[in-house]
């Protein structure tokens, strides 16, 4: 949360003037401060579900892409290379005025300062906390804007979305050993750019598939991929979503890190949610890093729960029969002694 302290340095006078005018702000992140942006002015340019809600709730305006000429952008550098290369791409046509760079070393902003000091005149940079934030007005970096990619195996992915240049191992291995028989809806949590539910819907019986994703990005590839009517896709938060109706199977692939830190407790919000989403006989099938330890929490949550295949890496995991939490029972009110 140091883009601020950074914004506030690089505002000081004799540093970054903002122009009048509506400023759009690349991919900040649940609990990012803006603060030392003009409110009313800012445009909020975020395609992450849990982000995009967060800042909506804050009061900012927010859109799914740049949608008009700003007078300055600030783009907050994300962790993917072609991604973070496409937003400066992006933010460089869409603002009059000067783009604004910020990141965490760790998330690669010393690289993206030298490549955009071969292009352009930069000024700043401004150090503080692990990260830089420099900011440029000229140069030319269309030949950054990236188009979608088409894998050899005929799927479309985009970059940053995760897996974007082959099928990951770890749900190649899982849809390998799903059983021929996943029941009639099925579910997959955190779908990407849709990988898991086209293989799903290749079983028989399947009648409906929901796909959950948190990445509109993700989830516009998987509606190029997976073109199945019975294929319906939901732009949301796994961890909070619920179905209209319950189903036979949950399959999928959790992400276990939020920006590079690992985070089992986002893997362990997949298996509630799972948990939630199944009818009384339903199942879960995911697949997960070896290391991670969901066993306890699939313990408490499911009746059964095994391993069905594994690599040294990681493990495909069976959990079965969920288990509802009782409601307490109401206890009759005593009537008031008069
Ligand atoms: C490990 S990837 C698996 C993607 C896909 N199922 C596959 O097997 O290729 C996890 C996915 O969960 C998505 N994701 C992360 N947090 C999410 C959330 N809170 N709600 C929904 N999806 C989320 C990510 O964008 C990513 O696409």
């Amino acid at each position: 949360m140091t883009l601020d302290l950074r914004l506030d340095l690089a505002l000081t006078p004799g540093g970054l003037t903002l122009p009048e005018g509506k400023i759009a702000v690349f991919g900040p992140r649940e609990g990012h401060y803006l603060e030392p942006l003009p409110k009313e002015r800012v445009v909020v340019v975020s395609t992450q579900f849990p982000d995009h809600a967060y800042f909506q709730r804050q009061g900012f305006d927010c859109v799914l892409r740049a949608d008009e000429i700003y007078a300055a952008s600030v783009v907050v550098l994300p962790r993917a290379k072609a991604l973070a290369r496409d937003w400066i791409a992006q933010a460089h046509a869409a603002t009059n005025g000067p783009v604004i760079i910020d990141g965490q070393k760790e998330e690669g902003i010393e690289s993206i300062l030298r490549e955009c000091r071969k292009r352009t005149e930069v000024s700043g940079p401004i150090s503080k906390a692990h990260g830089k934030l420099f900011w440029f007005t000229g140069g030319a970096f269309d030949d950054w804007i990236a188009p979608p990619a088409d894998m050899p195996d005929g799927f479309t992915t985009a970059p940053g979305t995760f897996s974007a240049d082959a099928v990951d191992a770890a749900s190649a291995l899982l849809a390998q050993s799903l059983p021929t028989s996943l029941g009639a809806h099925v579910i997959d949590l955190g779908a990407g750019w849709g990988y898991l539910s086209a293989k799903a819907l290749e079983h028989p019986g399947v009648t409906q598939v929901d796909l959950v994703e948190a990445d509109h990005a993700a989830l516009e590839c998987a509606r190029i991929n997976v073109t199945d009517p019975r294929a319906r896709f939901h732009w949301a938060d796994a961890t909070a979503w619920t179905p209209e109706t319950r189903a036979d199977a949950v399959i999928m692939n959790p992400p276990f890190h939020i920006a590079r830190k690992a985070n089992p407790e986002l893997g362990r919000a997949f298996i509630r949610a799972a948990a939630g989403c199944l009818k009384t006989k339903g199942t879960l099938w995911m697949v997960a890093n070896r290391h991670l330890p969901y066993e306890p929490l699939l313990g408490e949550l499911f009746t059964q729960h095994e391993e069905i295949a594994g690599t040294g890496s990681f493990k495909v995991i069976r959990a079965a029969v969920p288990i509802r939490a009782k409601t307490p029972t109401r206890q009759p009110r005593r009537s008031r002694a008069r």
